[in-house]
């Protein structure tokens, strides 16, 4: 496929939608210590940035979901990076990229409730809400908007761009089937 990248959010913007973010996580969990869980890859930079705009105690885990994300046949999440660490009790944060159809998140969060822990909520820096099939509702998001597929700030096209300071969204200047879902 042949395209280009064309920056949608920039970094300023990115910056300022995790101060907001980390602004508004730190007071709702005022007094209480939070488990932040990043989904990787596509989380870690931006759950970096905004664990360092906190002002109250986190520790850190991180989960990996398989490739095909989603569930197996006993209806599990399939996860590669799991359960060193135990979420009874704890006040959970989910750290997400960007949900779209919300396939992952929503077997995620099914799979951490029945682990018991004292709550459990989802942040995300973008919400693309274009091809969203299951009815998951991140309760903090950076940026809702419908767009196209993304790249940078830990997003990726087969595992390259990861490193780009800036969002951009993967634009098709030849053929349009293969456009990236
Ligand atoms: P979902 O299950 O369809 O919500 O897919 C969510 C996962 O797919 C995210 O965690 C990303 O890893 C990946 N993903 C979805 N949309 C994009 C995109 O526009 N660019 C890069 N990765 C994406
Ligand atoms: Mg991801």
């Amino acid at each position: 496929m042949d395209y280009t990248l064309r920056e949608i959010y920039s970094k300023e913007r990115i910056d300022r939608e995790v101060q907001r973010l980390a602004r508004e996580i730190s007071g709702d969990y005022e007094g209480k210590e939070l488990l932040v869980l990043v989904i990787l890859k596509g989380a870690f930079i931006f759950a970096a940035d905004l664990l360092r705009k906190f002002t109250i105690p986190a520790t850190v885990e991180f989960l990996e979901i398989s490739s095909y994300c989603g569930m197996d046949s006993t209806g599990k999440v399939k996860m590669v990076r799991d359960a060193r660490f135990s979420v009874q009790g704890r006040d959970v944060l989910l750290v997400e990229d960007i949900i779209d159809q919300g396939i992952c998140l929503s077997a995620l969060v099914q799979d951490l409730r029945q682990r018991n822990p004292a709550s459990l909520k989802v942040c995300t820096l973008i919400d693309n809400r274009k091809r969203r099939t299951q009815p998951i509702e991140p309760d903090y998001a950076g940026i809702r908007e419908v767009c196209g597929f993304l790249v940078g700030y830990g997003l990726d096209l087969d595992q390259r761009y990861r490193e780009l300071p800036a969002v951009y969204e993967v634009v098709p200047t030849g053929n349009s089937d293969d456009v990236p879902q």
